[in-house]
C-alpha cells in the first residue's frame, strides 16, 4: 500500500465540506477547509473534525477554547477553495458573521456549530478535535458535497440533462471582452457539463478559445427558469490585446448601449457597467428573475 492508495482510498468516501474556523492567540481569524467532520453524540452534543499538523493555524486550534464548523451549502465551492488554499486575508473574501463567542461563522452555510473544545486527542500527523456544540444556525438548502478530490451537488446532479454554463467577464484596460451571438452580445460563455472544478475548467475552456486570463471572483450565478441551467460568472483579467474570433472589445462605458443576448445577462452587465465605476463588486447568487446581491468587498 502506498500513501496514494491510502489517499485515493480514502477519497472514496463520499462528504460534505466544512469550514473550520476559530481564532488564534492574537485574536486574529483563522479557518481551513475539512472535510473529517463527524457528528459523534446527541447527548452530549459532540462533533468532530481532525486538523492536520501542517495546517499554517495549526496552533491556533490545537489551543482554541472555543471553535465553530460551517457546513458549506451548494455554490459555495469558492469559499472551500478559499480556505483550502489562499494564502492572503481568508476572510476578507468571504462574507460572515461572528457568534457569540467571538469566533466567525460563515454565511449561507447550510449549518453553523458553535463549540467549545471538549477534547483535543493526537492521531499521527493530525489531532481529533472534540467540540461540544453550544448553539446551531441551519437552515434548508442542499450541501456541497467531495469526492475523489471533486466537488459535487446533489442539486446539479437531480438536474439531469440541464447543462450549466460558465463564463467570465474579461477586464482590460477599461473594456470588456464581449462574444456576439445571434441573440445578441454576451461575455465569454463556456459550457460546463460536470460540477466542480469550475475555475479550472473555466481557464481550459478560455484557452481553448485563445484567451488566457486571471480569473478572480464569482460574479454572479443564477438558474435559468424553465430550462434549469445554471449560470456562473467569474470577474477575470487579461492583458491580452488579441482579439478572438466572434468576439470584440467593448468600452465599459458603452455597455448600457448593448443588446445582449438575454435579459439577466443584460441586467448583470448593467450592474458592472455601474460598479465598474466605484471598483466595488457584489455577487448576485439567485435564479434568472429573482436573487441576492452580496457585496464581496
Ligand atoms: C475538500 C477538502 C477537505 C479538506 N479536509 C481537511 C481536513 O479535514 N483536515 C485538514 O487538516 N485539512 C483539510 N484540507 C486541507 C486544508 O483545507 C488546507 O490544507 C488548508 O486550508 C491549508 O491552510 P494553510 O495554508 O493555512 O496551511 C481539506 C481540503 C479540501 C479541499
Amino acid at each position: 500500500m502506498t500513501p496514494e492508495d491510502l489517499r485515493t482510498g480514502f477519497g472514496r468516501f463520499m462528504t460534505g465540506v466544512t469550514v473550520v474556523t476559530a481564532r488564534d492567540g492574537s485574536g486574529a481569524p483563522v479557518g481551513f477547509t475539512a472535510n473529517s467532520f463527524t457528528s459523534v453524540s446527541l447527548d452530549p452534543p459532540l462533533l468532530l473534525v481532525c486538523p492536520g499538523r501542517f495546517l499554517s493555524s495549526f496552533a491556533a486550534f490545537e489551543r482554541c477554547s472555543h471553535f465553530a464548523v460551517n457546513v458549506l451549502a451548494e455554490g459555495q465551492e469558492d469559499v472551500s477553495n478559499t480556505f483550502a488554499g489562499y494564502k492572503g486575508d481568508r476572510f476578507a473574501r468571504v462574507p460572515h458573521g461572528i457568534n457569540a463567542d467571538g469566533v466567525p461563522v460563515i454565511d449561507e452555510a447550510v449549518a453553523q456549530f458553535s463549540c467549545r473544545t471538549e477534547q483535543v486527542i493526537p492521531a499521527g500527523d493530525h489531532i481529533i478535535l472534540v467540540g461540544h456544540v453550544m448553539d446551531i444556525a441551519q437552515r434548508d438548502a442542499p450541501g456541497l458535497g467531495y469526492v475523489g478530490g471533486r466537488y459535487f451537488s446533489l442539486g446539479l446532479e437531480r438536474d439531469t440533462g440541464a447543462a450549466g454554463f460558465c463564463g467570465a467577464i474579461i477586464e482590460r484596460d477599461g473594456h470588456v471582452l464581449m462574444q456576439t451571438t445571434a441573440q445578441g452580445m454576451q461575455p465569454v460563455l463556456v459550457e460546463d457539463a460536470a460540477p466542480g472544478a469550475q475555475r479550472a475548467r473555466l481557464a481550459d475552456g478560455l484557452a481553448a478559445l485563445g484567451i488566457t486570463a486571471e480569473i478572480d471572483q464569482v460574479y454572479s450565478a443564477f438558474t435559468q427558469r424553465g430550462t434549469g441551467r445554471r449560470f456562473t460568472y467569474y470577474l477575470a483579467r487579461t492583458a491580452q490585446q488579441a482579439v478572438p474570433e466572434g468576439m470584440v472589445w467593448v468600452p465599459i462605458t458603452a455597455l448600457p448601449t448593448l443588446a445582449f443576448a438575454s435579459a439577466p445577462v443584460g441586467q448583470m452587465m448593467a450592474r458592472f457597467a455601474l460598479e465598474a465605476r466605484t471598483g466595488t463588486f457584489a455577487l448576485y447568487l439567485g435564479d434568472a428573475e429573482a436573487g441576492d446581491i452580496h457585496t464581496l468587498s
